[in-house]
């Protein structure tokens, strides 16, 4: 039996998650919509600890003052009494026709100014509720036609656009940082920052890259055919892991936002493995601390109940997840695995304390000092696919 999960577990749901109704391109809904304030209850009976939304989850797009001030108190005070934290808010630059050729990066200047303007919004709505984290998701930051997009201006312009937002939470002392969230394609043909790497490159050009990292999800790299846990560790290696989306993929197609662990499972172990025991060789180095959130669709086919089922499936398949990894760590025949794969060796710098490249070179083509004969080093035995075995073997047992 898979114990419940708890606040402790610091599991969240974007309110876009549960409350998507399953209206697509091809199909109406299939679920009533029900109010913002509705979902917060009913994830905190099942163990979750806190939510996330878009400003236009909880109010529509063209509200007036009194209607946004109104519903965002009156979720707040839901998630109040639910004992939810909301951990993270988001901006919708993507639904409204206005927003077709993107927000920070339209070639259109009059929506590039609205479309900073109701970002910065969000960031006043994000530090009103407490939220210390705030994604930007450039979903309609694209092309479909290469012609379309001066890149060196679009990446000028997105630079302009993050920074402004970073510098504006920087001068109202908000405690906030930003979290990019990269995805290859779809609602573009071509979406910018398609991958956790490109997104860390123009990290680097920010004026406040302190302040901005990642939020990388799951199916976005997988829909790029990379490899998710990979991703996650080089953002942990550079300091730039503020935030997830976890679901789930099955190879190169559509957004498919499964429930968690629904695509690659022995990805998504390790992942999980990643998130809780951290890397191997670094038993001090970085982790993970931010929230476990998840951003998946429940299927169209489902009822009202099978939302709740999906949402409850995502955590229970996480502590399932976080069993195995622990388990696999500490057993003895996984250590010794790893000893023998040289996993732990790679934490040892190449080069000895104070030594040079040109003292490296001085010791000969195969090294004086270090005796090394490549045909000898060639005939080492790793062992990768016993120790992958025994992951499997967790996995599964
Ligand atoms: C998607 C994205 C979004 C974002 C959300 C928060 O593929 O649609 O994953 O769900 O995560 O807009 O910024
Ligand atoms: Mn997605
Ligand atoms: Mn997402």
């Amino acid at each position: 039996m898979v114990r419940q999960p708890t606040r402790e577990d610091r599991f969240s749901f974007g309110l876009w998650t549960v409350g998507w109704t399953g209206a697509d391109p091809f199909g109406a809904a299939t679920r009533p919509p029900l109010d913002p304030w509705e979902y917060a209850g009913r994830l905190a009976e099942l163990g979750a600890w806190g939510i996330t939304f878009h400003d236009n989850d909880v109010f529509p797009f063209d509200a007036d003052e009194t209607t946004r001030d109104a519903r965002v108190g009156r979720l707040k005070a839901a998630a109040d009494d639910a004992g939810l934290v909301i951990e993270m808010v988001t901006t919708n630059t993507f639904t409204h026709p206005v927003f077709k050729d993107g927000g920070l990066t339209a070639n259109d200047r009059s929506v590039r100014r609205f479309g900073l303007r109701k970002v910065l919004r969000a960031v006043d709505l994000a530090a009103r509720v407490g939220a210390t984290t705030f994604v930007m998701w450039g979903g309609r930051e694209g092309a479909e036609y290469d012609g379309s997009k001066d890149i060196y201006a679009a990446m000028e312009r997105y630079k302009e656009g993050i920074d402004t937002v970073a510098g504006y939470i920087r001068s109202q002392g908000y405690d906030l940082r930003i979290a990019l969230e990269p995805k290859p394609n779809e609602p573009r043909g071509d979406i910018l920052l398609p991958t956790v790497g490109h997104a860390l490159a123009l990290i680097a050009e920010l004026d406040h890259r302190d302040i901005v990292g990642l939020n990388p999800e799951t199916g976005h790299e997988q829909m790029a055919n990379l490899n998710y846990t990979h991703a996650l560790g080089q953002a942990l290696w550079s300091g730039k892991l503020f935030h997830l989306d976890l679901n789930g993929q099955r190879g190169l197609k559509y957004d498919q936002d499964l429930a968690f662990g629904h695509g690659d499972l022995l990805s998504a172990f390790f992942t999980v493995d990643l998130i809780e025991n951290g890397f191997p060789g670094y038993p001090d180095g970085p982790h993970y601390t931010g929230p476990r959130h998840f951003d998946y669709k429940p299927s169209r086919t489902e009822h009202l109940d099978g939302v709740w089922a999906s949402a409850a499936a995502c955590m229970s398949t996480y502590l399932m997840l976080a069993e195995k990894a622990a388990r696999f760590r500490a057993d003895p025949r996984v250590r010794e695995a790893i000893a023998y794969s040289g996993v732990l060796e790679l934490a040892e710098p190449t080069l000895a304390p104070a030594e040079t490249a040109a003292d490296l070179l001085a010791s000969g083509a195969t090294g004086a000092v270090d005796n090394f004969d490549p045909d000898k080093a060639a005939e080492r035995d790793l062992g990768f696919v016993h120790l992958q075995q025994l992951a499997l073997e967790h996995l599964l047992g």
